[in-house]
């Protein structure tokens, strides 16, 4: 029986999309092999790769004038890839929202003068800062944020007005959560192993002005331009993970796209939401707009039932419910592959919970 998986990463996938690639295992359509079998460079992955991309530019709204890159290295990588490409001043501006923008920070600096324009590290980064327009830097080569922090459940509201300067999103918690507008960042990237397939994949969208303007020094399989000049097929790419998110794909314009997809995260956030802001025992960690509507943080305010309560939805079947370890708690993290009726039931097991523990 499958349980309910509220883990922050990798992360449910949904279940149609599994059932497909089992039938689809052994042999893909009438190739006589199975899509992990197959050459980057053959006819069938072709169509596959290309489909992929075209899915994503069609329920992204991706302009012509941005690049899709299938990468690998994950998000992490990223924090490094970005400067080594575009830090042509040498000059960038940051918000530290949590641990990944901050690990993003920390790769920057080595290629040039970080300006930290906001954080909400005074708070456990249980916020996102209001921030001050008179600290942006407006010559800075790009100003990154990491859109939904994962582990703290917090999710930018509105996009800071940074004029020309390009906004850089680190976008792997919220990717394909809800409608965005493309052109309004000059890169956005995700680890796949949220709401796009499994781990080992990575999805760059770049505006095309800023690519061909890396460092010197930089390493050809970290260049953006090498992976835009050939496709995303400069070496093996993550073939598997590819045709996985062209299935996630599929299944979100099934659903309706994107407008759908935040309607239904919309009322699945709100069930528990509404539940934790009416309950004696839980309460949730974030508060008003910057709330996320893919991972959400609470806690009981006692360790020790914090982790009975962990342990005892696990035995329901109700899995991964433990807080990041740098925050405690508990978080369920609530994807889009996770059905309302995961959280539904869920939200019924804590209200038993709370009537048994108060
Ligand atoms: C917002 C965010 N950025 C970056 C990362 C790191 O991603 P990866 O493990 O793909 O490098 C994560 C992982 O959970 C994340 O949630």
């Amino acid at each position: 029986m499958r349980v309910y998986n509220f883990s922050a990463g990798p992360a449910i996938l949904p279940e149609e999309v599994l059932k497909k690639a089992a039938g689809e295992l052994v042999e893909y359509g009438e190739t006589g092999q199975s899509v992990m079998e197959m050459s980057h460079r053959s006819k069938e992955y072709d169509a596959i790769i290309k489909s992929t991309e075209q899915l994503l530019r069609d329920i992204l709204g991706i302009p012509s004038n941005y690049k899709v890159l299938f990468l690998q290295g994950g998000a992490s990588l990223q924090f490094a890839m970005v400067p080594l490409n575009i830090m042509k001043t040498g000059k960038a501006d940051f918000v530290i929202t949590g641990q990944w923008a901050k690990k993003a920070y920390e790769q920057a600096v080595k290629y040039g003068e970080c300006n930290v324009v906001g954080s909400s590290k005074d708070k456990t980064f249980s916020y996102i800062p209001e921030l001050d327009k008179s600290k942006f830097n407006p010559n800075a080569d790009y100003f990154h944020i990491c859109e939904n922090n994962t582990i703290y459940g917090t999710k930018w509201s509105e996009l800071p007005d940074t004029g020309n300067v390009p906004i850089v999103s680190d976008m792997s918690s919220c990717i394909l959560s809800e409608p965005i507008d493309v052109s309004k960042y000059g890169i956005i990237f995700a680890g796949a192993q949220k709401n796009m397939g499994p781990a080992g994949l990575t999805v760059v969208i770049v505006r095309e002005d800023l690519v061909g303007y890396a460092r010197p020094e930089t390493p050809i399989m970290l260049d953006f331009k090498t992976h835009v000049e050939n496709d995303s097929l400069y070496n093996t790419p993550p073939t598997y993970g590819i045709y996985i998110l062209k299935l996630v794909l599929e299944w979100v314009q099934s659903k309706g796209g994107l407008t759908a997809m935040k309607e239904i995260n919309t009322k699945k956030a709100n069930l528990l939401y509404d539940f934790l802001d009416n309950s004696k025992l839980f309460s949730a960690t974030v508060f008003g707009k910057d709330r996320s509507l893919m991972n959400i943080p609470f806690v009981t305010g006692n360790d020790e039932l914090d982790a009975k309560f962990v342990s005892e939805a696990k035995k329901a079947g109700f899995i991964n419910l433990k807080g990041h370890r740098s925050v405690g708690g508990m978080r369920a993290s609530i994807y889009n592959a996770m059905p309302t009726e995961g959280v539904a039931k869920l939200v019924e097991f804590m209200s038993e919970f709370e009537k048994a523990n108060s």
